[in-house]
């Protein structure tokens, strides 16, 4: 990954391909004044623009990107990113944001780290992915460069976005390269030393009774997986227990997806890759929570094999389930990590999951939606996305959705609402009802995920490593709050 680090060098005097540039829209544009005129740089939000520097500083070129007045956390992350992918045949950067504090410092780190993510792994050197220069130093200028305050910020920075990049790796390898127990191999190898690893197959999932994992999983040939991670520190002063999404690949199963639908479908264990890297940056950070991680892994095919709509599920809390969509795979899995995660009696549980479309359909392609059992939790969470700059936005489980989850005839729940009106809060009731009274957030990161457009700000084309931050952020605010 990029290596970030801190100088008190003057912009004219670092030494680097490109000196990243922040004009604040009250600046006077300094020494480029009459080249940022002529380039039409108005200092409007969003804008970056390249020239050389003809001598004027030791960088051969400039990339000066529009900041407000006063920006914020977010406004500087994607300031730096900006910049990065401006300068992306460099290998070394000067940026200077002109940072108001060790915050902002952060800020700009995790911007510079984030932008600079490149998935080159499935690229054949004949296409020259290893030709193209390859960004290896960013320096930060800035005069809280010599604080010890700083060097913590830029090693957590570094935390956080190795955490979101892992993400995005996991996310952005082909399904078929990444099937249950691949994945599963993939989570244990990243674990380390800090956080503990159990990994169940699909006998012992049988003897747990996961039927809803197993249900999922049997039309595959690869089985499916449950990953358990613990993080138990000395002094935990709470205890918040994760549970992820991660199905492999989402063909639908009998109820097939059309093809167009299925394109993205490597994305569906994006849930499970958040909680995974999460997990790990908050051991690495060391904050003092108890941190119990469920990864609930399965590929979900169609096969002689696979559920059909009309079976009935016997569901790891014991309630029985009847299918009528195995499209709506991702609750089925969700139900038996929630059951897990109740049996360790945290504090709060959060989920993470890319359930339904119809999340999309309602908050578009950039906001997750949030929904809970507890208002209070809810709200903690969405400040924590607010503050780690990822947007999300709250929906209700409405008492409608508790009528439909109940109103199967044959069992005790219903798996799929006959009625496309409301697929997100539906979805969120049948979780429900695996909770029971612990605090639980339930976060619809189906929009967010994966960028199918071109790259923005911070935010690369393919899987985007969302949830991630909030997660580190949400920890990291339960840990201070006692
Ligand atoms: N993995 C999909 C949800 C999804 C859709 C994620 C688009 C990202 C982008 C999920 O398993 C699914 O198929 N949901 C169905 C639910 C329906 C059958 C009730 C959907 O959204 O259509
Ligand atoms: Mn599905
Ligand atoms: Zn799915």
């Amino acid at each position: 990954m990029l290596s970030v680090s801190l100088s008190t060098s003057k912009p004219t005097t670092a030494r680097a391909d490109v000196l990243i540039l922040g004009i604040r829209n009250d600046d006077d544009k300094g020494d480029h004044a009459a080249t940022l005129d002529l380039l039409g740089f108005t200092g409007e939000k969003g804008q970056t623009v390249m020239f050389p520097s003809g001598g004027s500083d030791k960088a051969p070129v400039v990339v000066a990107v529009a900041l407000p007045s006063e920006p914020t956390a977010e406004d500087l992350r994607r300031a730096a990113a900006r910049g990065v992918r401006a300068a992306h045949t460099a290998t070394s950067l000067a940026v200077d944001l002109h940072p108001a504090g060790v915050d902002e410092v952060e800020a700009i780190a995790e911007g510079l780290a984030l932008g600079a993510y490149r998935f080159d792994t499935f690229k054949s050197a004949k296409k020259g992915a290893d030709k193209k220069p390859v960004l290896k130093t960013a320096v930060i200028l800035s005069p809280f460069a010599r604080q010890s305050t700083a060097t913590r910020a830029l090693e957590r920075a570094a935390t956080v976005a190795t955490a979101v990049n892992t993400a995005r790796d996991w996310v952005n390898t082909p399904p078929g390269d990444l099937r249950p127990a691949d994945f599963a191999d993939a989570i244990t190898a990243h674990a380390g030393t800090d956080v503990k690893v159990s990994v169940w197959d699909e006998k012992r999932l049988a003897k747990e009774k996961c039927g809803g994992i197993l249900g999922v999983g049997r039309g595959s040939d690869s089985p499916p997986r449950l990953v358990t991670l613990t993080y138990e520190p000395a002094g935990a002063v709470a205890h918040l227990a994760l549970v992820g999404k991660g199905i492999t690949f989402d063909s639908g199963g009998l109820s097939i997806k059309p093809g167009a639908s299925m394109q993205t479908m490597k994305l569906d264990m994006a849930g499970a890759a958040a909680v995974v890297a999460a997990t790990v940056a908050i051991a690495k950070l060391g904050l003092p929570i108890r941190i119990t991680a469920y990864a609930c892994i399965a590929e979900n095919m169609p096969s002689g094999g696979a559920t059909r709509p009309g079976d009935v599920l016997h569901m790891r809390s014991g309630a029985t389930v009847e299918v009528h969509n195995t499209d709506a795979e991702g609750r089925l899995v969700l139900a038996d990590g929630l059951s897990l995660a109740v049996d360790a009696k945290p504090d709060h549980i959060v989920d993470v999951a890319t359930l339904t479309g119809a999340c999309v359909v309602a908050l578009g392609q950039h906001t997750s939606g949030i929904l809970g059992n507890d208002e209070a939790f809810g709200d903690t969470v969405l400040a924590a996305s607010k503050a780690a700059g990822e947007s999300m936005w709250p929906l209700p489980i409405t008492e409608e959705m508790k009528g439909v989850v109940t109103s199967s005839s044959i069992a005790d729940l219903r798996q799929h609402n006959p009625k496309p009106y409301g697929g997100t809060l539906f979805a969120a009731a049948f979780l429900r009802e695996f909770v029971n009274e612990i605090p639980w957030a339930h976060l619809d990161i189906a929009g967010p995920s994966f960028n199918e457009g071109s790259a923005f700000d911070y935010t690369p084309v393919g899987g985007t490593g969302t949830g991630v931050r909030t997660l580190v952020r949400l920890a990291t605010e339960l840990a201070e709050a006692r």
